[in-house]
């Protein structure tokens, strides 16, 4: 038995002095980890040679066992040991690799924001809100419309030059479907679903085959409104617009009634708002005109009063219908309807 104590003991020593130079090699935590793993886990070269402690005599068992236990310790120290050393050091230069300044400014991601034209719409809806007009739901006003509400019902004659395809954008859906090329429509489809008293606006998208400048773009929004009742007048339309000017401008703007024609209005007028870019004296954006026409209006023609079953003889009304894109233009001093549709952030971003 003493020849099986003095192998242990050797091997003991072996595996002793063979950990103390792997320990002596290791340069950071994780060789350390290994060499743990190799000599002192449970599958590690340590327990196999103590589990041969049970084929010795009592009296071996102790002194080999002891042996066996202080090597252990030995290894375990020396390996905290220079583990707390190699901790430190590789968490410092984590630290410093990794180091954080938190006065930095952050990352600033970008936030959309209204588009002009729906802000300037919402604006002159709530205008006219105030003055008693209820904004109608979507079905009221399509977008693609038939040409029996887009001309037939407002009074519009089968040969108007505003049928003709160089105004209208006819569609292939089917015969007579256009895309509609102004909000009036909006009147008939209000009137033949409900009786006088009417007081509604109508917002849209509208769309002509125009040649495209400053002021004219293939498509743009406007807003209708009608109001019929018994004994409304043309002071009334006067009123009502001129006090919708005076609130969306906020200030006294240069505004002028002219007579005009619409087939569905009798009498018509259009509204001009002095150019805001010339201040009247001429320019690109008005065409030298010094004025910008904002809005077409006018007493309800009695035929299109007729066409949905509302007498002449006892109601009568006013409608108009006004240009968002040239309100903006007017308000903010956008020189080029072109703006609106080009999506160039750095135009739209400046009507947050
Ligand atoms: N629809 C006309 C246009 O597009 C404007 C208008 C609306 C005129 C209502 C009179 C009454 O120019």
């Amino acid at each position: 038995m003493k020849e099986k104590e003095k192998i242990m003991k050797e091997q003991l020593e072996k595996i002793y002095s063979d950990a103390s130079a792997d320990i002596e090699k290791a340069v950071n935590t994780k060789d350390l980890e290994d060499i743990k793993n190799k000599y002192l886990s449970r599958k590690g070269e340590f327990n196999e040679i103590k589990k041969g402690l049970k084929d010795l005599s009592i009296e071996d068992k102790k002194v080999v066992g002891a042996l066996a236990n202080e090597i252990t310790q030995k290894l375990e120290s020396a390996i905290a040991d220079k583990f707390k050393l190699f901790y430190e050091k590789e968490l410092n230069e984590k630290l410093q690799k990794e180091r954080l300044d938190v006065t930095m400014p952050g990352q600033f991601i970008p936030k959309g924001h209204t588009h002009l034209l729906t802000s300037t719409t919402e604006e002159i809806c709530s205008i006219f809100r105030s003055l008693g007009f209820s904004v109608v739901e979507d079905e009221f006003a399509p977008e693609v419309e038939t040409e029996y509400y887009n001309f037939d019902m407002l009074n519009v004659p089968k040969d108007h030059p505003a049928r003709d395809v160089q105004d209208t954008f006819f569609t292939n859906v089917a015969p007579n479907v256009v895309l509609r090329s102004q909000t009036s429509g909006a009147q008939i489809h209000a009137m033949e679903a409900k009786k006088p008293p009417i007081r509604i606006i109508a917002p849209g998208r509208v769309y002509r085959n125009e040649n495209i400048n400053s002021r004219k773009n293939n498509f743009f929004h406007q807003i209708e409104g009608l109001y019929v009742d018994k004994g409304i007048t043309f002071g009334d339309l006067k009123g009502v617009l001129n006090e919708f000017i005076r609130i969306y401008f906020g200030e006294s703007r240069p505004t002028r009634f002219r007579n005009s024609f619409f087939p569905f209005t009798e009498p018509s007028a259009e509204v001009d708002v002095q150019c805001i870019m010339c201040q009247g004296k001429g320019c690109r954006t008005c065409s030298g005109t010094g004025w910008l026409e904002i809005l077409g209006a006018g007493m309800v023609d009695p035929n299109v009063l007729r066409g949905v079953d509302i007498d002449p003889d006892v109601y009568s009304g006013f409608a108009f219908g006004v240009g968002v894109e040239r309100l903006a233009m007017l308000k903010y001093a956008v020189d080029d309807i072109r703006l609106f549709f080009n999506n160039d952030v750095r135009f739209t971003a400046q009507f947050k």
